[in-house]
């Protein structure tokens, strides 16, 4: 089993939540977050004044899935949609996944995904 983490611009958010719908992946978690990545953020001037902007808002995704036929399948589908080919497109974690327990029936592993 594998943790897909995913943070894309904002406005992709819908876009994204219904194209994971379309394929099939309903177990999803969504988060707003700040971050920066290479560019530190960026420098707005307001009023006259130079502020430095670090952290932008974000939104996060977590996916488990089964096997790594839906990991292609999952971070195709959001490497299609974040992408903007602009700088801060955002980026995709891959994580190995121990265990899930599905608490109303006590299942564990695949089955309870
Ligand atoms: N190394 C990292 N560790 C943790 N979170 C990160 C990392 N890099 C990026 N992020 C998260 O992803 C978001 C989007 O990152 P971003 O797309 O700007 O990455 P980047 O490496 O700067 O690439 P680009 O040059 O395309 O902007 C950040 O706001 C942050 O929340
Ligand atoms: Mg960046």
């Amino acid at each position: 089993m594998k943790k897909i983490e995913a943070i894309v611009r904002q406005e992709k958010y819908i876009d994204l939540q219904e194209a994971l719908n379309e394929i099939d992946v309903h177990g999803i978690t969504v988060y707003q977050v700040m971050g920066c990545g290479h560019q530190k953020g960026y420098t707005n001037v307001v009023r006259g004044n130079k502020v430095e902007i670090n952290m932008l808002p974000k939104v996060k995704f977590e996916i488990v899935v089964s096997t790594e036929e839906w990991v292609k399948k999952t971070v195709d589908v959001i490497q299609k949609v974040a992408y903007t080919g602009n700088v801060g497109d955002g980026k995709i974690f891959i994580y190995d996944l121990d265990d899930v327990i599905r608490i109303r029936t006590g299942e564990h592993g695949i089955d309870a995904i």
